[in-house]
């Protein structure tokens, strides 16, 4: 139960979904570490919950393999994530590079250095926040769906690895949720509002913490795997099928 557990470390925590799981572990009087690059917004975010704010970059190995409270976390939630747009015909090296980065090698590394403090204390859970991006195919950046769909299996690899332990793990799986994420992605925020959002029902930040919080507070000898959330009007799947022209 919560209860056993008494710290996190939670990254991606200077916006959307990452800064929602921070206030909601603090509010439950965890001990949070907050991870992610811009300092203000997590300096902002440790005075209004009273997480630790950590600035780095979690592509720089270094940084992490220094981060003492990484070895000693009760609760790990990977959540940091980039995307792009384009496919992979647009894609330049950076586009490849820094989600490839980011959203799995940060995420193999992160687990690396928190999970074996979990075993040898009997006591943890990985939270990994894939998309449904890692599931399905459907129109998008192909770096990112091929990136999510290694955080997917990560998850159920990572359940083998805790065998026998009462470690847990559970991947969040989101269809679309209400962040900066789109407008990151294009460079303009109030466009991606009117694009992606306005007239949308789309998932909330609270929605997501709320699937975190199921998958926390599940009796210890419960382990929640895998949540996938989508919002009611969005549906993955479809068929393309081209007649040639000649
Ligand atoms: N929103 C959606 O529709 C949706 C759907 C499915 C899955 N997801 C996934 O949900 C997760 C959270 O995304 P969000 O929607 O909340 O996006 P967001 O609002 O853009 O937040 C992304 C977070 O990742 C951090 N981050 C990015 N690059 C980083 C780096 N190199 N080092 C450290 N932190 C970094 C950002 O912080 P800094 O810029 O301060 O570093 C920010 O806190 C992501 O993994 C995303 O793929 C989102």
């Amino acid at each position: 139960m919560l209860s056993d557990y008494k710290t996190a470390l939670v990254t991606g925590a200077s916006a959307g979904i990452g800064a929602g799981i921070v206030a909601w572990l603090a509010a439950k009087g965890i001990q949070v570490h907050a991870v992610s690059r811009d300092k203000a917004r997590l300096d902002e975010l440790a005075a209004k919950t009273g997480c630790t704010a950590h600035a780095i970059d979690i592509r720089d190995t270094g940084a992490l393999e220094a981060l003492e409270a990484l070895r000693d976390v009760d609760i790990l939630v990977n959540n940091a994530g980039v995307s792009r747009s384009g496919d992979i015909l647009s894609t330049d090296r950076c586009g490849v590079e820094e989600l490839v980065d980011v959203n799995i090698e940060a995420v193999l590394h992160l687990v690396r250095i928190a999970m074996p403090g979990m075993m040898t204390r009997d006591r943890g859970h990985i939270v990994n926040v894939s998309s449904i991006a890692g599931v399905y195919n459907f129109s998008g950046n192909t770096v990112y769906h091929a990136t999510k769909a290694a955080v997917h299996m990560l998850s159920q690899q990572l359940r083998i690895a805790a065998y026998g332990k009462r470690v847990r793990v559970t991947e969040i799986c989101p269809g679309r949720v209400e962040t900066e994420i789109f407008g990151k992605v294009i460079g303009d925020m109030a466009r991606a509002q009117r694009e992606f959002y306005d007239g949308f029902e789309s998932l909330k930040v609270e929605d997501i913490v709320a699937a975190v919080a199921y998958a926390i507070e599940a009796p210890r000898h419960v382990n929640i795997g895998h949540i996938e959330i989508l919002p009611t009007f969005q549906v993955p799947g479809g068929l393309n099928f081209e007649r040639r022209a000649d």
